[in-house]
């Protein structure tokens, strides 16, 4: 990790719910046929020096594994999710987590680079999957990525 960088707890998870609900419309987050709240669940930022926060990441246990139920750089293209990424794999290692999970939405292009790129393959699609779930949380976001419609959700893991 670069000078000065620190990852620790989240200091105020209003921030990453503030995010959340603006990116995605719910604090809520879907992983295969589960949905975890990150209200809830540990959350973990990247801080810059200064204390700005660089990144955020929130993820749990369930059963043997990991699931990132997000991450979300507010600089982009500066390595701060693949600094937190990294971050978040060595304590769902500690806690014995044999893969970590992580979920995309179809539109999700810079999300499907940055996984793959840090080594994670796919595991799963679940067509229609957002539109059910919009069913149930109404605020959930039509379109993504360029306006791509969200339809559908993408499993990602990787072995940790
Ligand atoms: C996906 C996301 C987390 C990447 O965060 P980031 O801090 O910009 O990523 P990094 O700087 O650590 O990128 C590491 C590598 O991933 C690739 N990458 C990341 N974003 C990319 C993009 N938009 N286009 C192409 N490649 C990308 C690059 O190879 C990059 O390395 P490089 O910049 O040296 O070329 C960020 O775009 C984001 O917050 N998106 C919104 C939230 C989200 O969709 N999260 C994922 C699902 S929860």
């Amino acid at each position: 990790m670069s000078e000065g960088l620190s990852v620790r707890p989240l200091d105020d998870r209003r921030e990453l719910l503030a995010l959340m609900m603006r990116s995605w419309g719910s604090h809520r987050m879907m992983i295969g046929i589960r949905t975890y709240d990150c209200a809830e669940i540990d959350a973990l930022a990247l801080y810059s020096a200064d204390g700005l926060t660089l990144a955020m990441a929130s993820w749990t246990m369930d059963g043997p594994y990991a699931v990132l139920c997000a991450l979300h750089a507010l600089e982009q293209r500066q390595g701060a999710a693949k600094t937190l990424l990294d971050a978040v794999k060595a304590a769902a290692r500690a806690r014995g987590a044999s893969k970590l999970k992580a979920m995309l939405t179809n539109d999700n292009i810079p999300g499907m680079i940055f996984y793959q790129l840090q080594g994670f393959r796919f595991s799963g699609l679940y067509v229609e999957a957002i539109d059910h779930y919009r069913s149930v949380i109404p605020t959930i976001i039509e379109t993504g990525y360029q306006g791509i419609p969200v339809h559908d959700a993408l499993e990602l893991e990787i072995e940790l």
